[in-house]
């Protein structure tokens, strides 16, 4: 990282293009929030979250923290970890057009959240197949993650809420993935095996084909509806269609010791302190000895507490049941526990990301 690299006219036109669609986004997620805030103080007070407010000095660091994660994600491009085409990568026209949905959905979700509604999930869910855990409305997300209107807006409602940096965000797991992969010098990029578990509608995989071209990549949902929507944007990018497997990754279909790579991007926070034991037990079962496991979660007390607000308010503000819990855990000892090593974390924006390896055999 850092290492000084020489910037062409046309690079420097690229990093200008990205850095305009980065503000543009920043713009427009906040300009969303701040009028859909005050829409829902007008038409339904009763379900309008306190917010703690939030001082300039705070709002300072938060932009820096955001520029910060801009320059890296732009470096790391340029030092070819990624192709930059990435950095401009989104179905756009597809957003635009599923937009309008966004703002028909919110009536629904502000009675959800004045009624304390919490399990308001589609009549037609067979709740056997799935923890108890997981049958709710998280964000007060209409249907929670069990439809397909549901999965049609999540990706679009992320940008809005990370004001455009989820994917910067998300690609944080690419280097020290590709960093832990170098332990199979005798597997052909082919053989290389990725996992990406939690993948929902499929961003992380998108920017793990762009790092990965040739290998071959596995996404596990327990959502059959997000695994459809992932389906349908992954069939677009050329190259071997990634396998899409519905699946608990507290328990996965999957073999010992079959993957050299797993990323795991947003849910940690969404589980209770079990389930991420047991999915991160998991992680470590399906890894060939020497592979990596690459996290990506929300920033945490102990390593951002200069943004304990901003944590509190997202909880204050989206049905997370298990984030105050999340945000205390001690991820690395969870880890250790598994029997990983070589654990590394690194703080980028809102995101947190470890890496660990799974012990390799002795030689
Ligand atoms: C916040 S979303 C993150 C999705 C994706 N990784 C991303 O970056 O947008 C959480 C995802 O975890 C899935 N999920 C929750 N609990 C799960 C579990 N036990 N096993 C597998 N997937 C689960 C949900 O269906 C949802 O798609």
């Amino acid at each position: 990282m850092g290492t000084p690299y020489r910037c062409s006219m046309a690079d420097q036109l690229t990093k200008l293009a990205y850095d305009t669609l980065q503000q543009g986004k920043a713009l427009f997620g906040i300009t969303h929030k701040e009028v859909s805030s005050r829409l829902m103080q007008l038409l339904a007070p009763a379900g309008s979250p306190r917010f703690e407010p939030v001082p300039d000095q705070l709002l300072a660091e938060l932009r820096q923290a955001m520029q910060t994660l801009q320059e890296r994600d732009w470096q790391e491009a340029e030092q070819g970890i990624y192709p930059a085409s990435l950095l401009f990568d989104a179905p756009w026209l597809d957003w635009a057009s599923r937009y309008p949905l966004v703002w028909l959905d919110m009536p629904a979700i502000w009675n959800r959240r004045s009624q304390r509604r919490v399990r308001d999930l589609p009549r037609d869910v067979d709740q056997r197949a799935y923890p108890d855990y997981y049958l709710q409305n998280f964000h007060h997300q209409t249907d929670g993650y069990l439809s397909d209107h549901s999965a049609a807006l999540y990706d679009l409602q992320v940008e809005i809420l990370f004001n455009g940096t989820a994917d910067p965000m998300r690609r944080r797991v690419l280097a020290p993935l590709l960093r832990g992969l170098k332990a199979f010098p005798e597997h052909a990029p082919a053989q290389i095996r990725v996992l990406d578990v939690a993948t929902g509608t499929g961003r992380t995989l998108r920017q793990l084909r762009g790092a990965l071209p040739q290998a071959q990549l596995v996404g596990l949902d327990l959502s059959t509806a997000y695994l459809r929507q992932a389906n349908r944007w992954l069939s677009e990018l050329p190259g071997e269609l990634p396998q899409l497997v519905q699946g608990n990754g507290e328990a996965m279909p999957f073999a010992d010791a079959s993957v050299q790579g797993i990323t795991c991007v947003f849910l940690l926070h969404e589980l209770p302190g079990e389930a991420r034991q047991n999915v991160i037990n998991e992680c470590y079962r399906l890894l060939e000895p020497g592979g990596v496991l690459v996290l990506a979660d929300s920033i945490q007390l102990a390593d951002s507490p200069q943004f304990s607000t901003v944590m509190d308010n997202f909880r204050r503000g989206f049905h997370e049941p298990y984030y105050r819990d999340y945000i205390g855990d001690d991820i690395e000892a969870r880890l250790r526990q598994a029997g990983f090593e070589a654990i590394s974390a690194e703080t980028h924006f809102m995101t947190r990301v470890w890496a660990a390896r799974k012990r390799a055999l002795a030689a």
